[in-house]
């Protein structure tokens, strides 16, 4: 079972700028809530409590406003900085001392997750006995993405933002690791980018036959929230869904409730530290 998780929230939001100039993309709003949260609640919702979040380097102390150690929300978070972005595997050769010798997932923070038989996945993800795991979804520009080309749950290629490709299957930033992915990702090589590369990592456990896939149906929605349209985007969906059924997508305070890993005291220290807002009073609903 895999128990730890990571959140690579670093970046320099370049693409968004000037919202990102002092800001992390990552703290900016989806809706009612800021990004991280829907990051954080895949990981919550797979059952995993003890959490890295990697930020850019100076941007520590606006995430531990929002979120300091964990403990409202009966999970554990730790942080590590990344002095400049070297690229996503950097985030397992950063958190070695996190990591140790246990299995890990990551997802990347702006990345957002929805559906029905979302979680049940999740569980059935954290499963994994050895070797790596990545989640697909389908979509309709695949130069934008990682492209894997399967044949049922098997990988043939893997390819990060193709030109061309017969494949529209995009590799999310949600991943799945065995114990040995600190050891691969430094053995990588950075690409003409200048960054490590997460397609290299996958390949290295592609080529031992060791990396799996999980679709994400129809039923189920991915987006990658890296430009201005896409926050409006994944924005306007969070609101058409939460305001038809009178629940929140990603209420961390919820998510733990049901997980039992708090009580509704806690989700009451809650309420006093997001003060009197809309959040607020869902949080109140949730307990009554
Ligand atoms: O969202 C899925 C896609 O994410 C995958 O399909 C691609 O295979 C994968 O490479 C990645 O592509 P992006 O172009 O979206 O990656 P980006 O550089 O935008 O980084 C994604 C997030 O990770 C973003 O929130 C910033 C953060 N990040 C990125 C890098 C390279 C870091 O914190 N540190 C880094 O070094």
């Amino acid at each position: 079972m895999i128990k730890k998780g990571i959140i690579l929230a670093g970046g320099m939001g370049t693409r968004m700028s000037p919202l990102t100039k002092a800001v992390n993309k990552q703290l900016l709003p989806i809706y009612d809530k800021p990004l991280i949260y829907y990051p954080l609640s895949i990981l919550m919702l797979a059952k995993i409590k003890n959490i890295l979040i990697i930020v850019n380097k100076g941007q520590l102390e606006q995430y531990k406003k929002l979120l300091p150690n964990g403990d409202r929300l009966g999970i554990k978070i730790n942080y590590l900085e990344q002095d400049r972005p070297r690229g996503l595997p950097d985030a397992f050769i950063l958190g070695k001392n996190f990591i140790k010798n246990d299995k890990v997932a990551m997802i990347l923070g702006d990345n957002f997750f929805y559906g029905q038989s979302l979680s049940k996945m999740l569980l059935d993800c954290v499963k994994i006995k050895d070797g790596a795991k990545v989640v697909l979804h389908k979509v309709v520009n695949p130069e934008k993405f990682g492209i894997a080309t399967i044949q049922g749950k098997k990988i043939l290629s893997l390819k990060e933002k193709p030109k061309k490709t017969k494949s529209n299957l995009a590799i999310t930033g949600l991943y799945f690791f065995d114990n040995k992915v600190s050891q691969y990702a430094k053995l990588l090589k950075p690409s003409k980018r200048n960054e490590l590369e997460i397609v290299d990592l996958l390949n290295k456990y592609r080529k031992k036959n060791k990396l799996s896939a999980e679709l994400i149906g129809r039923g189920g929605a991915w987006l990658d929230t890296g430009s201005i349209e896409d926050f409006y985007k994944t924005s306007n969906f969070v609101s058409a869904v939460e305001n038809q059924q009178g629940f929140k997508i990603a209420c961390l305070e919820e998510i733990s409730l049901n997980n039992k890993w708090i009580t509704k005291k806690e989700v009451v220290k809650s309420i006093k530290f997001y003060g009197n807002c809309e959040y607020s009073y869902y949080l109140k609903k949730v307990i009554s």
